[in-house]
């Protein structure tokens, strides 16, 4: 038996990815998003949505380049922070590098980051889609080894996904509700 509910994207786990952008005085800023995916178009794409006004909306329209560096069960506290409203009271500070070929903050502590170039940008009613370039994949030396399965270098990595709301491990379980690793951020 099957029901109609209305649209929703429960139960179709996302990827965490905190997009990196410099602020016009040139300092860093990470925001926290999930509606990120892939295409194809004689090579792969990244396709990246945000909704309503967002900074890094307003810095990715101004220099068309950002980085999409990977979330991790280890950085979760942090993006949480980074993906909440509060996120301007504190200064968090994380170690940071800048992207091999583009001009864009990569943070050091994830394994894995996209450099980030629009190719296309679609205006919706209240929000953007981006169609960007991979103009590089900045990744830890030890993803290189060869030796190593794809299972054992992402139960290495352990990214972190979400479904309505809840925070997910890569093992499957629940590891708590947006707003709360956050929490967490002094044990870091
Ligand atoms: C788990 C999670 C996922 C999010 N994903 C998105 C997203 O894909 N698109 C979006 O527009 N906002 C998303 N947000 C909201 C942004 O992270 C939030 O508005 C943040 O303040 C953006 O940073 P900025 O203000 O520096 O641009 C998400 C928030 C959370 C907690």
């Amino acid at each position: 038996m099957k029901k109609s509910i209305p649209a929703t994207n429960d139960f179709c786990p996302q990827t965490l990815f905190l997009y990196g952008t410099y602020k016009e005085d040139g300092s860093p800023n990470f925001g926290l998003f999930c509606w990120l995916s892939y295409y194809w178009d004689s090579e792969m794409g990244v396709m990246a949505c945000i909704g309503g006004e967002k900074l890094t909306k307003d810095r990715i329209n101004a220099t068309k380049i950002f980085s999409a560096n990977l979330v991790t069960e280890d950085l979760l506290p942090l993006a949480d922070y980074w993906g909440s409203a509060d996120k301007r009271k504190a200064n968090i500070t994380a170690e940071v590098e800048k992207g091999r070929i583009l001009d864009v903050p990569i943070l050091t502590k994830s394994p894995w980051a996209f450099e980030l170039e629009v190719n296309q940008s679609i205006d919706t009613n209240d929000g953007i889609v981006y169609l960007c370039k991979v103009r590089n994949v900045l990744v830890d030396e030890s993803l290189c080894d060869d030796s190593m399965t794809h299972e054992e270098k992402i139960k290495k990595i352990k990214p972190a996904q979400t479904v309505g709301g809840t925070y997910f491990a890569w093992d499957g379980n629940a590891i708590g509700l947006w707003g709360e690793p956050m929490k967490n951020i002094s044990k870091m």
